[in-house]
């Protein structure tokens, strides 16, 4: 297939044999249309509950919602201990590669030990149902008990990103006030060991809420020791009871939190609970996906310090009885094909995976995954951003060896799972697009009032009815919950923050933010958080930061700055020590691709930056209007600045 096939709306069927064994046909779009709870209930009763709901939603306070009212489960009891009582304690969990080359192999019925035992643990060291435990951890097996055992006892957690820097897991458990910390003393990444445990020594001296540490060895690092305070997982885990009585929880009962940048540089602290959260994981989990527990082996590449992880390692995939992979490291260690060796390795079927790692696939050559049997893959899906239609077509052909679906799934860290995807065995894929509200879901584009939009035209992307993983507020803060997501066209209305269009068969294109959050390789950060961190640096006055279109991470962050009177140095070196210390403030993720030293910035007569004009100039575009400009002669100034090349 060339791209003169995609122009010409070229399709892609669902292959015959997928279609006629899919776990969902064409006629679950009408069942979820005729009675959406009803089909939302039906969703709910392949999860086992100790009590049933009274009612599917109470939406009589939006944009609070409660869903499974008066229901109670565990979760996971849910997720690992039905699978064992069902006689299948002997299937693989997760099949876990560590980045040396080291493995492990854990069933379901090792996983309820392991479980079991952190549960215990953790109630040892005092900590109860509604409590938040933080995790920050490399992609090791201890993650997923972690998290798991707080769910057993009812404690919340809230897993930070292991490359994420002291800062910011400093500020989450402030503000999450959790009480424990667990973390490894590192893991392993580009073929060294990289250490967790010093950043987490020194969030925690600035935060009093945090009263043991429970460190997992990985590395066998040197690590500072805190006495009192800090435990080996190996000492207070290992010697734990594999026995403990799963307890009910309510529906809503607090799962975790996740935080995630807006638009502001306070990070928000997005709140999932229990019965609908694992409803909609779970289900979407098994019809996007096609999974079939028996015989599938399912993988996805994302870390599980982000909601995807969450979602598509954890809980989804768990709750479904699916055998799983579970990768440490990155993929081109110790050589570019080593996704491609796990692949063939374990015989993976289903690969989820994000556009910036196909893009990366695609510099590196089609030869790379040539060198591996891939025959075993049957669906591949993709998240984090739009698919580029050249992207879709490398993965389909190089990667799908032209015979796979590629589901590509729009969905938030708020609305913890897919939202807009086309099904495996029912939609006619159309490379690029996210296509169609998944069953259950209602989407729309609108304009800047709120009507519907038509054809082909560019709108925002608004969701209209309630649905069981959404959000349920942001962690002591409904005001800041209701202002950014339930205000612009009321409270029964969600406003998701990106732009979208409907084109002419009503397939669904998402075109990106349309408010000051960056997506830089699938990863949300937001240019005020960059902003404040630039000038918190003595040598900057001033900062602007813009997302430029990126040829393998979708953006770039670009910075413009001016510097203080003061500063000494405002040449190369001066550049790279202040995208070091962006890095070192947030985490490597955030670290600009580019700083631009200026004099001015551009500004509207009300003060505020410009941030379209930066755009232009960061991607080398002809410059907008530039009418609004308080002073027009701004921006040949920072042409005159420019490098050749920018
Ligand atoms: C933002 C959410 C969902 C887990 C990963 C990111 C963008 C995500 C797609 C897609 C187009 C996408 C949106 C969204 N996005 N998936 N398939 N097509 N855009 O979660 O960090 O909460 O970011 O990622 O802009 O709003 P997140």
């Amino acid at each position: 297939m060339s791209e003169s096939d995609v122009q010409e709306g070229h399709r892609f069927p669902a292959p015959e044999q997928l279609a006629a064994q899919a776990n969902v046909g064409a006629d679950v779009y009408a069942e979820a249309e005729r009675d959406r709870l009803a089909f939302w209930e039906s969703a709910a009763r392949r999860l086992s509950w100790a009590q049933e709901w009274d009612q599917v939603l109470d939406w009589s306070n939006p944009p609070f919602a409660k869903w499974f009212v008066g229901g109670k489960l565990n979760i996971a009891y849910n997720c690992v201990d039905r699978h064992v009582e069902d006689g299948h304690g002997e299937q693989v969990a997760y099949h876990w590669e560590g980045e040396p080359g080291d493995t492990r192999t854990i069933t379901y019925a090792q996983l309820k030990d392991e479980v079991c035992k952190a549960a215990n643990a953790l109630l040892e060291l005092g900590v109860q149902a509604g409590d938040r435990v933080a995790v920050y951890m490399p992609m090791i097996p201890e993650a997923v008990v972690a998290m798991l055992a707080c769910a057993r006892i009812g404690a919340v957690h809230m897993v930070v990103f292991g490359g994420f820097s002291s800062d910011a897991l400093a500020s989450r458990i402030t503000d999450s006030g959790a009480v424990v910390v667990v973390t490894s003393d590192g893991g392993y990444r580009r073929g060294a060991p990289s250490a967790l445990k010093p950043a987490v020594d020194e969030a925690v001296a600035r935060t009093d809420s945090v009263r043991n540490v429970l460190v997992v060895r990985r590395t066998e690092q040197d690590v500072e020791w805190t006495e009192g305070r800090d435990l080996w997982w190996h000492d207070v885990v290992d010697r734990q009871s594999t026995e403990h009585t799963p307890e009910a929880f309510d529906a809503e009962h607090p799962l975790y939190i996740m935080y995630t940048s807006g638009t502001t540089a306070k990070p928000k602290g997005i709140l999932h609970t229990s019965g609908g959260y694992l409803t909609q994981v779970a289900y979407s989990h098994w019809a996007s996906f096609d999974l079939k527990p028996d015989t599938d082996v399912f993988w996805t590449s994302a870390d599980i310090g982000w909601v995807t992880g969450h979602s598509y390692i954890v809980y989804g995939p768990l709750a479904n009885r699916a055998t799983s992979i579970m990768y440490e490291g990155t993929p081109e260690t110790p050589h570019r094909g080593r996704w491609f060796e796990i692949i063939e390795k374990y015989g993976v079927t289903i690969l989820y995976t994000a556009p910036t790692v196909i893009r990366t696939f695609m510099k590196w050559g089609e030869d790379v995954p040539a060198g591996f049997d891939l025959s075993s893959l049957r669906v591949l899906g993709s998240v984090g951003e739009p698919i580029n239609p050249e992207a879709w077509l490398w993965y389909h052909k190089n990667i799908g060896g032209g015979r796979c679906p590629i589901v590509d799934t729009w969905w938030q860290t708020e609305t913890g799972a897919h939202m807009i995807n086309p099904l495996p065995g029912v939609t006619d894929l159309k490379p690029g697009s996210a296509q169609t509200p998944f069953p259950g879901i209602s989407a729309k584009v609108v304009d800047d009032e709120g009507n519907e939009l038509g054809d082909d035209t560019t709108g925002l992307l608004v969701l209209t009815e309630p649905w069981p993983s959404m959000l349920r507020t942001i962690w002591g803060d409904d005001d800041r919950y209701v202002d950014t997501y339930w205000s612009r066209f009321g409270t029964e209305v969600y406003f998701a923050g990106d732009g979208a269009k409907k084109d002419d068969d009503g397939d669904i294109w998402l075109l990106g933010r349309v408010d000051d959050v960056m997506n830089v390789s699938g990863h949300r950060i937001s240019t005020t958080e960059v902003e404040s961190s630039l000038v918190a640096h003595p040598a900057v006055a001033e900062a602007a930061v813009v997302g430029a279109s990126d040829p393998t991470t979708g953006q770039g962050i670009v910075a413009f700055v001016i510097l203080r009177g003061s500063a000494e140095d405002s040449g190369d070196e001066l550049v790279q020590t202040l995208r070091t210390h962006v890095a070192r403030d947030i985490g490597p993720i955030a670290k600009p691709r580019q700083i631009m030293v200026v004099q001015e910035l551009p500004k509207t007569r009300s003060g505020k930056i410009m941030r379209r004009l930066l755009r232009d100039i960061a991607e080398n575009r002809e410059l907008g209007d530039v009418t609004t400009l308080t002073d027009s002669s701004v921006m040949n100034l920072i042409k005159d600045k420019l490098p050749a090349n920018s």
